[in-house]
């Protein structure tokens, strides 16, 4: 057996975090899961974003228990999952960083008053929260949608700590 077929328990010595070293290397989408709580936005950047159920519409997204933003996702009801489009690498990063400025140059789609859609995003998936679950060391977040923005860009790949693009 290789060094990159052994099967190692995340952790070890002999092995350090085969688990995150296999999922960095799982290609993803990459989105911005947004919210506004009393006046003012909320945000962060996710790849843990998934399709959970077709009928009724269901999709999740887990976040940190460490995020900054944690409470108020812990709370909110309205929720938009992003998906960005190739392109949008600057935005991911920032959404990203904690403390950032992350909603001062964001264009978002007025026909949404009521939660920040992304303006050139592959997608906006908005819904409210179904339920949420506290799961290890992250919230789970499971949103039952109400409507889907399709603007049908090509999306922004991240692989291996970068981002790429389909070719
Ligand atoms: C490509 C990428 C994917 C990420 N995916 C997640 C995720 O699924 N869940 C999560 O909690 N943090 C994820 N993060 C990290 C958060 O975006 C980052 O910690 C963010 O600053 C958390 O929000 P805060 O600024 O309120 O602390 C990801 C970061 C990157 C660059």
């Amino acid at each position: 057996m290789s060094a990159e077929t052994a099967v190692a328990r995340p952790g070890t010595e002999s092995a350090p975090n085969p688990l995150r070293r296999a999922l960095g290397h799982m290609a993803t989408s990459v989105t911005l899961v947004t919210t506004r709580h009393g006046e003012t936005d909320h945000g962060f950047t996710a790849n843990s974003f998934a399709a959970v159920s077709a009928d009724p519409a269901l999709v999740t997204v887990f976040l940190a228990e460490t995020a900054e933003c944690y409470g108020v996702f812990a709370e909110t009801d309205r929720i938009a999952v992003n998906i960005l489009a190739d392109g949008q690498e600057e935005l991911a990063l920032r959404f990203a960083t904690r403390g950032a400025d992350k909603f001062g140059a964001l264009v978002q789609d007025p026909e949404h008053p009521g939660v920040p859609v992304v303006v050139g995003a592959m997608a906006s998936i908005v819904g409210r929260v179904h339920e949420r679950w506290s799961v290890g060391d992250h919230l789970m977040i499971i949103i039952a949608v109400d409507e889907v923005v399709y603007a049908g860009h090509e999306p922004l790949v991240y692989h291996n700590r970068a981002f790429r693009k389909l070719v």
